[in-house]
């Protein structure tokens, strides 16, 4: 049933408002400005003793991993990284008894991810699950885990599940802050902006009428860039799977900081430039990154906290903490890949070659 929606795609960007809501159902402590995660099978001794965190995903739930090694470091300073399952299985990696491993899948049935997951469990590691659907073999194998309560997924295309899993992980990162050395003032401030998203998502959505006019501007292209600088780069990279998936228009996404070392040769009227541009310390380096774009005849779209000078066009994003942001500045660029592909008539809940969960090797 897609409740007056044209597709599931676009039902399920709707849904996200809802969806936030329910990863968040339940599990604020507002006592020790803390979260409460159940199934998580960590003690506070043994959160403590984590050196490391390696995060492991495929696709967009490798993006989502991206965004939540960056909370992890940030709010709990625990070296976090995220990469891609499937590399992670074949490259023999070093398994280290004091790194705690965490897998992330919509379905829980990825086999790239279960078969790290089973490899790790043999070495004796510790391996916590990031998933939305409940009881799945990826749950079922993990030590245990935080559901993302994203509800039932149905486009091939992730969208809702990608936004509650960036929220599992802020939650996961303020528990595991909260039980190290993030201050009590803080964890009120992440709370606080966790508090803010559901509502926040709704006036991005409202925005929808303007993106459909961006995308048919950007319908023609025959490629784009996306680039984004530490907390926007995820975004970027998800935004640009996004766009390729259901518009099948060929898409890169590049950390900002990397323009002069390569992409810049590519910039001309016709390759479109999507910036990711929050409102954080890093702004005048992201302004700057326009401008040498711009300079270049370069279209530029920007997703930004506020009108950016340099764009030709600016989607605003309210703004949350510094540290949240990611979880919603790629929407409007989900939308923007929604109606870019309606306008070229691709088949948006199920792209050519693409299967909702991808069960072999
Ligand atoms: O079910 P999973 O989250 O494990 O799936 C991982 C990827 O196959 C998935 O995210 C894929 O990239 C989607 N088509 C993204 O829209």
């Amino acid at each position: 049933d897609m409740g007056g929606h044209d597709t599931y795609m676009h039902k399920e960007i709707h849904e996200q408002a809802d969806a936030v809501d329910r990863v968040l159902r339940g599990r604020i402590d507002d006592r020790f400005s803390t979260v409460h995660l159940g199934g998580l099978n960590l003690d506070a001794r043994e959160a403590r003793q984590i050196r490391r965190v390696k995060i492991l995903g495929c696709g967009t739930s490798y993006h989502a991993g991206m965004i939540g090694a960056q909370m992890i470091e940030e709010l709990a300073r625990i070296p976090a990284d995220a990469e891609p399952a499937s590399e992670f299985r074949y490259r023999n990696a070093v398994v280290d008894p004091d790194t705690l491993y965490i897998a992330v899948s919509q379905s829980g049935e990825t086999y790239d991810v279960l078969a790290a997951v089973q490899e790790l469990k043999r070495k004796g590691a510790r391996v916590l699950g990031v998933v939305n659907v409940v009881g799945s073999a990826i749950a079922r194998e993990s030590d245990g885990g935080i559901y993302v309560h994203a509800g039932p997924e149905v486009c091939v295309v992730s969208t809702k599940c990608f936004t509650n899993t960036t929220v599992a992980f802020a939650l996961l990162a303020l528990h595991l802050g909260r039980t190290r050395d993030l201050s009590v003032a803080d964890g009120k401030r992440i709370i606080a902006g966790l508090r803010r998203l559901p509502e926040q998502i709704n006036e991005i959505l409202k925005a929808e009428d303007e993106i459909k006019e961006l995308a048919q501007e950007f319908a023609d292209a025959r490629s784009m860039l996306f680039i984004g600088r530490v907390r926007g780069y995820p975004v970027a990279r998800e935004a640009s799977l996004k766009l390729k998936e259901v518009s099948y228009i060929h898409a890169e996404a590049y950390p900002a900081s990397e323009l002069k070392h390569g992409p810049l040769a590519l910039i001309e009227p016709a390759l479109p430039t999507v910036a990711i541009v929050p409102d954080d310390d890093l702004l005048e380096k992201n302004r700057a990154a326009l401008e040498e774009i711009k300079a270049r005849s370069g279209k530029i779209l920007a997703v930004a906290h506020q009108e950016q000078e340099k764009a030709d066009r600016t989607v605003v994003v309210p703004k949350n903490e510094d540290e949240l942001d990611p979880i919603l500045m790629g929407i409007p660029l989900q939308l923007l890949a929604y109606h870019t592909a309606l306008a070229l008539g691709r088949d948006i809940d199920k792209p050519r070659n693409l299967a909702k969960s991808v069960t072999v090797e």
